[in-house]
């Protein structure tokens, strides 16, 4: 969703406004905008459309300035047009805006009645006329915006600069990430640190209410009651190469292939250890983890069919209850709450706001054993949990997540397998063979990724489709989910996912010649009972394209396709049988030709309602 970057620095700061706002464009945005300090004046550049395009506008006026911000946006409150587009300018007041004001309807009839006049529909327009309003009697770029965030209801993240002070962006943060990058004689603020990563890998993190400032020389920062706050700095791991697409075509096509070295990565904590235990999940885990009762579950999309994997996982192997909700449900709902209930947020970005807000909730209800399973460091979820394990897929650039599940997958099997040896069910031998399976799980994820050819054979004959049925049982009835999610979202073919046992109950009125019904079947115990599922499908005429094992007992018949992978690995088996949803999909919609890393309407992290 939007992005922001600024900079301060006594060299042209445009192009690192434009080269930020690019590496911050796989978040899904729809107008693109900079505002830079020049010569005491503001001067402002907006775009609907890509960044490129603003970025043309950009230098044919010839933008050159040593202080500015830039921000991408995705549209909530305002339709996609120029005047929507950030940056927003109140009397030489410019800034940039993450997250939403709920109180900018009173707002902005205060301000209407002060005699501002609004030029846009958006809620931001309304904190650039309130921090002129308090520059009016502040006098002071910084105290006017801590005076205007007091007035303000929602969830911010802002950079604000002025064309009276022209050695200094000052900025806000509240419920969205914001943080500060440290270079020699130039500083940065950024929205997600890929933004800057190019400038300076030194970052400090703003904390909930902080206020900062920032100049050429340094940093001073204030906490919510305005005094002065030490953070810490830290090293961004983030890496150029996975910022950077290399030899292939789309990231997402990237992402699916680095998911031997993703998992390797993640799995290299178990494996130094050589064991599982609690002290994997971070400090004091142990008392966390202990005497745990049940586990609720928390997320959305992607993230929240890893926890519907994993609901099987932790039942079957630590015998513990587990609960999985889409947390935007979850947060609404007077949930039964349980002291002894450890609640499991999953999150690629750390940023989802329903997960973020069903978080809270969970705290409030008084659950404070909390665990968050996160791809990005020292974001908000991360940060607002007990206990966190990090998977480690690296930067996840497409915007239909992939190697973050895998590994969200694998983090969450140490979870299962960690709690049960915590409640003395897991044995050494069983312990051993899990370790042992998750040892060769790279191995078996490259095996999936070398079936790439034969499934791109079945992507031009789902490519003319309108509709697709996914069918699993079991813990491969969320890959189903998964692989349906994947199609919808990149190729814009209509997909449902059912439990196979669910088919006789009302969707086999779906399926005829024309609806391609996609099988996980894996050779395990409930492979007997997908064949009959199957059977129902071909009686009805309906065309099966299953994905097995190399040592399930049966093969091709007309109207029955079958790609197997090498072998059945057992417990971990779900993982290895992502691989190949992920490829139809990816394959499916490159013939479509539809745009794959940043498919229509949807945002990379959505820090939105
Ligand atoms: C689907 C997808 C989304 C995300 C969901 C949660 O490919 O990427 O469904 O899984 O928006 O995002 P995170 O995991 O960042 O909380």
């Amino acid at each position: 969703m939007c992005g922001i970057v600024g900079a301060i620095a006594d060299r042209d700061v445009v192009p690192v406004l434009i080269e930020g706002l690019k590496r911050l464009e796989y978040r899904g945005y729809d107008s693109a905008g900079i505002a830079v300090v020049d010569a005491g004046r503001v001067r402002r550049v907006r775009r609907t459309g890509r960044v490129s395009e603003m970025e043309a506008a950009a230098g044919a006026e010839g933008f050159s300035a040593q202080l500015g911000v830039g921000h991408t946006r995705w549209a909530t409150h305002g339709g996609v047009t120029e005047l929507n587009a950030h940056p927003h300018v109140s009397h030489g007041v410019a800034l940039v805006h993450n997250g939403i004001i709920e109180n900018h309807e009173q707002q902005r009839a205060r301000l209407e009645a002060l005699g501002y006049v609004f030029e846009s529909q958006t809620d931001t327009e309304v904190i650039a006329h309130l921090i002129d309003l308090h520059m009016k009697d502040a006098g002071d770029l910084l105290q006017a915006l801590q005076r205007a965030v007091a007035e303000l209801e929602g969830a911010y993240a802002l950079a604000v600069v002025s064309h009276a002070e022209p050695r200094r962006i000052v900025c806000a943060r509240m419920g969205c990430p914001l943080l500060i990058g440290l270079g020699e004689g130039e500083n940065f603020v950024a929205s997600d640190v890929s933004a800057i990563i190019q400038a300076t890998r030194r970052v400090i993190f703003l904390e909930e209410g902080d206020t900062a400032e920032v100049t050429r020389a340094g940093v001073r920062i204030f906490d919510q009651r305005g005094a002065r706050a030490e953070r810490e700095e830290h090293l961004s791991d983030v890496s150029l190469a996975s910022l950077e697409l290399g030899p292939y075509r789309h990231f997402m096509q990237k992402e699916i292939h680095e998911q031997p070295r993703a998992i390797g990565d993640t799995i290299e904590a178990v494996m130094d250890e050589g064991a599982f235990g609690a002290a994997l999940f971070g400090a004091g885990a142990e008392q966390v983890l202990e005497e745990v009762e049940s586990v609720q579950i928390l997320a959305c999309g992607t993230s929240y069919y890893a926890g519907s994997v994993a609901r099987y996982w932790i039942e079957a192997i630590a015998g513990l209850p587990c609960s999985v909700e889409i947390a935007s449900e979850y947060r609404y709902r007077a949930a039964v709450a349980n002291p002894k209930q450890l609640v499991v947020t999953i999150s690629q970005s750390g940023e989802t706001l329903d997960t973020m807000e069903a978080l809270k909730y969970a705290k409030a209800l008084g659950q404070e054993r909390t665990l968050s399973i996160c791809n990005v460091p020292e974001s908000a979820i991360p940060r607002a949990s007990r206990l966190v394990y990090y998977t480690r897929a690296g930067a996840e650039i497409g915007v239909a997540s992939t190697k973050a599940f895998t590994t969200q997958l694998v983090a969450l099997f140490t979870l299962a397998a960690t709690l049960a040896k915590l409640r003395g069910r897991l044995t050494a031998a069983q312990e051993s063979e899990y370790l042992d399976a998750l040892r060769h799980l790279p191995g078996s994820v490259q095996h999936a990724l070398n079936l790439e050819p034969q499934i791109v054979a079945w992507a031009d004959r789902f490519a003319p489709k309108h509709n697709a049925l996914f069918l699993g049982r079991g813990v491969h009835y969320p890959i189903a989910l998964e692989g349906a999610l994947k199609l919808k979202e990149i190729s814009y073919i209509h997909a449902e996912a059912y439990p196979a046992g669910e088919l006789k109950h009302g969707p086999l009125a779906l399926v005829d010649a024309d609806m391609p019904v996609v099988v996980i079947a894996p050779n395990d115990s409930l492979l007997e009972k997908v064949k009959s599922n199957m059977q129902e499908v071909r009686a009805r005429g309906g065309e099966l394209f299953v994905f097995t094992d190399q040592d399930s007992n049966f093969g091709e018949s007309e109207g029955v396709h079958v790609i197997r992978t090498p072998r059945h690995v057992g417990v971990l088996s779900p993982i290895v049988h992502t691989i190949p949803v992920q490829l139809l999909a990816y394959h499916t919609a490159l013939a479509r030709g539809t745009d794959v890393d940043k498919p229509r309407n949807l945002a990379k992290s959505v820090t939105v309602e």
